[in-house]
């Protein structure tokens, strides 16, 4: 029996910053952002939206076109959680009107929040084939403003649902992964901003892909050979190239001309590098990518996935695209969401970023926002007030 993702749904909030305009800011060489790190805009969530709205913003389309029956379980990842106690998913579980017969929780391991999410749901699935999980994972990126993290910040999330003879992407059953008590990423509970030692990061995100690889290599027996395309972890899209390179150098396999590179790799990075940082969604908002972008079907093909959470926990699988994919994606809908977003001036997006939500335990009403179909209206008595628009 197949088990993997049925349907996948990316959504970015409705507002941006360019990198060239904080790099002119910054003063920095605008291709230090756009070349050196791949990214060329940040999404910039705005005060009525929070990882509950982004989350239940991506779910939407996914629950009005499967439907909510058989929906046995909601698994939220994120590292920008909202309390320390209720699971977000709770929130978007009554957004989205599921079942009162569902399990609600929230999972964290970073970035990689996702991927242990989607391997639970997939052994859920496996113990009972005819229910379904609907996976979210969504992220507001902060870093300290004028830091070197600053330029790869971002927001999104994904909403996907997991389910036994999936209609977009079979999971293969093996998987490599590797896990190292380190510090190179964290918040801790009293920031809003994360702190990181960027370059030590990038270099223990490198040496646990290949870690994780030689596991996957070893229990699955497949080569690179055997994977058509590869989605990454994507904290910044020049990271893929990075990663390619080490996975062909472990391997003893030559890098391939740049051509095939870009064949390999690229698609994947068309959505982060309008949207920057996602954290736990990232993997699989290129996953989306990929599949909106490739040129022709990607059918029966076999892609890997690297999936990396800092502190730290890496995984690389792998998984088959399912024949006639195509028509169970929300290609149209995601283009006009990214589309039409607003540019912010450099100024409104440092007034955001000082806004944020506040934490002064006051009542606040916000003001709407352009956005997705759920916003956070305020919070009164210490609680989250969501509605529809
Ligand atoms: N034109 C073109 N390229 C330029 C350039 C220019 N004018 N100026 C610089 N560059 C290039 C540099 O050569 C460098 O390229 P290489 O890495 O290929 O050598 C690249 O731009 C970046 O330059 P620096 O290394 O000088 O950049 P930096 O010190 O300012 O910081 C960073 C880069 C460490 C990634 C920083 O953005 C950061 O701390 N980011 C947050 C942490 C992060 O993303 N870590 C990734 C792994 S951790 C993870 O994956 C979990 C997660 O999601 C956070």
């Amino acid at each position: 029996m197949n088990i993997g993702i049925d349907l996948i749904s990316f959504h970015a909030p409705a507002y941006y910053l360019d990198l060239r305009v904080l790099a002119e800011k910054r003063g920095v060489d605008p291709d230090k952002f756009v070349v050196g790190i791949g990214q060329e805009r940040m999404a910039v969530a705005p005060p009525d939206q929070d990882i509950v709205t982004l989350a239940a913003n991506a779910a939407l389309p996914i629950v009005e076109k499967a439907g909510r029956e058989n929906i046995e379980m909601v698994l939220f990842a994120t590292e920008s959680s909202i309390d320390q106690s209720k699971a977000a998913a709770c929130f978007c579980h009554r957004l989205l009107e599921l079942p009162a017969r569902c399990r609600c929780l929230e999972t964290k391991e970073a970035c990689y929040g996702a991927t242990a999410s989607l391997r639970m749901a997939a052994a859920m699935v496996a113990q009972r084939p005819q229910s379904k999980v609907l996976v979210l994972a969504a992220d507001i990126a902060r870093y300290d403003l004028s830091s070197p993290g600053e330029p790869t910040q971002g927001a999104g999330a994904v909403a996907m649902l997991v389910s036994a003879h999936p209609r977009v992407l079979a999971l293969d059953p093996h998987s490599g992964f590797y896990t190292e008590d380190i510090m190179d990423f964290w918040r801790p509970n009293y920031r809003e901003e994360a702190l990181v030692d960027g370059k030590y990061s990038t270099r223990m995100y490198l040496t646990t892909l290949i870690e994780a690889w030689n596991d996957y290599q070893a229990q699955s027996g497949r080569g690179l050979a055997d994977h058509a395309h590869y989605c990454f972890h994507l904290p910044f899209t020049k990271i893929a190239y990075k990663s390619l390179e080490r996975l062909h150098k472990a391997a003893g396999v030559p890098l391939p001309p740049k051509e095939e590179q870009h064949r390999l790799v690229d698609y994947a990075l068309r959505y982060n590098r309008l949207t920057g940082n996602t954290y736990a969604a990232c993997l699989y908002e290129a996953l989306t990518a990929l599949l909106d972008h490739a040129p022709t079907p990607l059918d029966g093909q076999r892609l890997g996935l690297f999936s990396y959470g800092s502190g730290c926990m890496a995984e690389f699988f792998s998984g088959v695209v399912q024949r006639g994919y195509r028509q169970h994606l929300f290609t149209e809908q995601l283009r006009a969401e990214l589309d039409s977003r607003v540019a912010l001036t450099y100024r409104q997006y440092e007034d955001i970023f000082n806004y944020g939500v506040p934490r002064d335990g006051a009542d606040h009403v916000f003001a709407p926002y352009r956005g997705g179909p759920f916003r956070l209206a305020g919070i009164k008595d210490h609680k989250r007030r969501y509605e529809p628009k």
